[in-house]
């Protein structure tokens, strides 16, 4: 089976034309979503050290740089979108360095130099970059031997747009995930919420073994992996099915990989 994408003669592009909508759901410091599930799933597996460098890759607004200020490592974030970059250096001043850039060809920054990064990160962004290949190569130059990569991302397994979903079982009284398609690359024009005719995105949906693949052929070997339940975003008085279906259906992804 092929893992390309179909449309492969699309790239992925920035998320500015829904700029203000992401801005306003998930700000600088990120959504309810990044603090209390995907921020703490990132930082449990690439724990960033004083003193150590970091990329953010598909940074957005900067949603995971406070995290690693804390740690006491140096941040620095790439995105394509040119409103997002002018919010978080608005937001985060001197403290974190943004760049304007193209996550599939981080060699053509400048400002960047190889092997120069002692970790890496895509929070929620590599599902919404493409090609898969190019942007795994890009962060595996970008990274020093031995530098790790985390990808967190929506569970490729469970969460396929406009291919899965949650159902009723009347019968045995519990609500099930329903999966439609899962092993075909898939390129997914999202919702429009952005300035009319410039707000759609697009997800790319590629199955477990792409990821898994496209690492390994940047000599980036995976060594550890979290599977995130939103158990934590529970509203209260929720009924006993969903909680249950909530507990055990993951949400995010976490793969780590080591560059060899
Ligand atoms: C869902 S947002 C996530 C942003 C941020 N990491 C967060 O968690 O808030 C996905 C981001 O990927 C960026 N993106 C898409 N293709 C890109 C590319 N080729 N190079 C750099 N950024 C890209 C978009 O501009 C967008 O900001």
């Amino acid at each position: 089976m092929s893992v390309h994408t179909k449309n492969r003669n699309r790239t992925s592009r920035s998320w500015d034309g829904v700029a203000d909508w992401y801005i306003g759901w998930s700000g600088a410091e990120g959504s309810r979503h990044h603090k209390r599930l995907a921020i703490p799933a990132l930082m449990e597996l690439l724990q960033p050290r004083r003193g150590e460098a970091v990329i953010d890759i598909g940074c957005g607004a900067g949603a995971f740089a406070s995290a690693v200020l804390e740690a006491g490592a140096a941040y620095t974030g790439v995105d394509l979108g040119q409103k997002l970059i002018a919010h978080a250096r608005h937001h985060y001043g001197g403290k974190a360095r943004f760049l304007v850039g193209d996550a599939t060809r981080l060699p053509a920054m400048p400002q960047l130099r190889p092997a120069s990064f002692d970790a890496a990160a895509f929070l929620l962004s590599i599902q919404d970059i493409d090609p898969l290949e190019d942007a795994l190569a890009s962060a595996a130059w970008a990274l020093k031997p031995g530098g790790r990569l985390v990808l967190l991302m929506t569970h490729p397994c469970f969460r396929i747009p406009r291919q899965s979903g949650w159902g009723w079982d009347e019968g045995r009284r519990l609500q099930f995930r329903r999966v439609d398609r899962y092993l075909t690359p898939l390129a997914v024009p999202m919702q429009d919420y952005g300035e009319a005719g410039r707000g759609t995105t697009r997800s790319y949906h590629r199955p477990l073994e792409a990821y898994v693949s496209a690492l390994a052929a940047n000599g980036l070997a995976v060594d550890a992996l979290r599977e995130v339940s939103g158990e934590d975003l529970a509203p209260r008085n929720e009924p006993k099915a969903m909680r249950l279906a909530r507990e055990e259906i993951p949400l995010f992804l976490a793969l780590r990989a080591i560059k060899s």
